[in-house]
């Protein structure tokens, strides 16, 4: 079939690219020009694993491509996919201009019947109101459904490739059997297309979203509350994990959700409740306990340089939003490293890829390691904010000689209790007791 992606991020190009390698004919659309430009160049913009494999072998087989002409895609695509930005308003909505503002242009543009697919996360009714601002100009017929995307990024091509289910809303049978064919492919072990209407698809994405990062929310509590009675929130995670009725995921404390979507996610369907006068106490306390979360730790830091860190040198040790990705939006790293320059410390970090993202946030302000040891060169502590998997059995010797003092303090409760108590090194997690030597 032929596919036009319009908004080339992290959902557009993995979508592109996968629909490209089940065969389609894809035209990728970005308004970002130098991005565009990198990607016919054979360079995929963001780290996500794997995903440089398909894009190369699509690119080749010319099933791949990119241009910035939304008359290009439009020309081009029987099925448009929206994977545009929808960030966070000032009042905490969806910010719906992106979307809203292409289906302008689309109305304008489109000479045949068009099925356009929104795929960015959108709150409810938006399919209305992307069909109403298409309408106002479109002289062909079309059809707008709603298919959110439940990818993970840093699992993003097989999250895509092998889907756990298929949401598609829609109210037209033309557009419904395009999408099944389309899709198909992707769900032959037996995994669900599941059809309905696009309020129910709408909202399925944001209470998929809000249940997870409720379900952190939860355990980082039960962590704090570990903290204050002298119980280990791993054991307590573990005996709670082992319950099929609650499962093993997203039961691991830390300092916080972030990333790009569950912050976001939350905070508009929480003000969309308010918008109809339905008031979603637990989004409220979500959004509260994880602001709160994000800097956990720095009392804890302060508390252990008596009250001041400043001149203190802290080594970071991740700086995505999680691992696997090269994302900062929202990650807890940057809420934790304003916190420690407000109060006068010295950063020098380190990521294995979201060093460059970092760079222009944080430009001079900070200094940057080559290599996860050298960013520990002479610190007074090391703060751990993601759980890279290359932390999780460092050179414990190293560690202590390079470090002016054997502190860590860890966000993602990377070690063992008893190993630190064995190396003598002073380790303050989360929801489990401190180790003084
Ligand atoms: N990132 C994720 O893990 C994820 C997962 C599921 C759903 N989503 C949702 O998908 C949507 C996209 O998210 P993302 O992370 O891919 O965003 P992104 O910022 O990585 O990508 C958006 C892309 O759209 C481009 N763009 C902006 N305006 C444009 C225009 N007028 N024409 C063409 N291109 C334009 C930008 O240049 C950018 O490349 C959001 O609604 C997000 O909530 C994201």
């Amino acid at each position: 079939m032929k596919i036009a992606v319009i908004g080339t991020g992290y959902v557009g190009l993995v979508t592109g690219t996968c629909l490209a390698e089940t065969g389609n004919d894809v035209v990728c659309v970005d308004i970002d020009s130098s991005k565009v430009e990198k990607m016919r160049q054979g360079i995929v913009p963001i780290y996500e694993p794997h995903l440089d494999v398909l894009f190369d072998r699509n690119i080749k087989a010319e099933r791949l491509r990119f241009t910035t002409s939304l008359d290009e895609g439009l020309e081009h695509g029987d099925i448009i996919f929206l994977a545009l930005p929808t960030p966070e308003d000032e009042d905490g909505s969806a910010d719906l201009s992106y979307v809203l503002n292409v289906s302008e242009e689309i109305g304008k543009k489109i000479k045949q019947y068009r099925v356009i697919v929104d795929k960015s996360t959108v709150p409810v009714g938006t399919a209305e109101k992307v069909h109403a601002v298409i309408a106002q100009n479109a002289s062909c017929d079309f059809d707008v459904v709603s298919n959110p995307e439940f990818l993970r990024e840093g699992f993003a091509v097989d999250d895509f490739m092998k889907p756990e289910r298929i949401v598609v809303g829609s109210s037209s049978d033309r557009a419904t059997e395009m999408m099944r064919k389309l899709y198909s492919p992707f769900v032959r072990s037996g995994n669900p297309i599941l059809i309905m209407d696009e309020k129910s698809a709408e909202l399925t994405k944001y209470a998929a979203n809000s249940f997870l990062a409720t379900k952190i929310t939860f355990m980082n509590e039960i962590a704090n509350y570990c903290e204050k009675v002298g119980a280990d929130v791993d054991k307590v995670r573990v005996g709670m994990g082992t319950d099929s009725r609650i499962g093993k995921r997203f039961l691991f404390p830390g300092i916080g959700y972030g990333g790009s979507c569950f912050p976001k996610d939350v905070k508009a369907l929480h003000k969309a409740g308010k918008d109809q006068q339905y008031d979603f106490k637990i989004l409220n306390a979500v959004i509260e306990v994880n602001d709160y979360q994000k800097t956990v730790l720095l009392p804890k830091m302060i508390n252990h340089f008596k009250g001041d860190l400043t001149g203190k040198t802290i080594a970071v040790w991740g700086l995505a939003f999680k691992p696997e990705t090269d994302d900062i939006r929202e990650a807890p790293s940057v809420y934790m490293m304003n916190a420690l320059l407000d109060k006068g410390a010295k950063l020098q970090v380190f990521d294995p890829e979201a060093m460059p993202n970092i760079k222009k946030r944080f430009n001079d302000t900070i200094s940057y390691g080559d290599s996860m040891y050298e960013a520990l060169e002479n610190a007074d502590a090391l703060l751990i904010c993601t759980e890279w998997s290359i932390f999780r059995t460092p050179d414990y010797a190293k560690l202590k000689q390079l470090l002016a003092e054997p502190v860590i303090f860890d966000g993602r409760n990377l070690y063992n209790i008893e190993d630190m108590d064995s190396e003598e090194i002073t380790y303050i997690s989360i929801g489990r007791k401190e180790v003084r030597p």
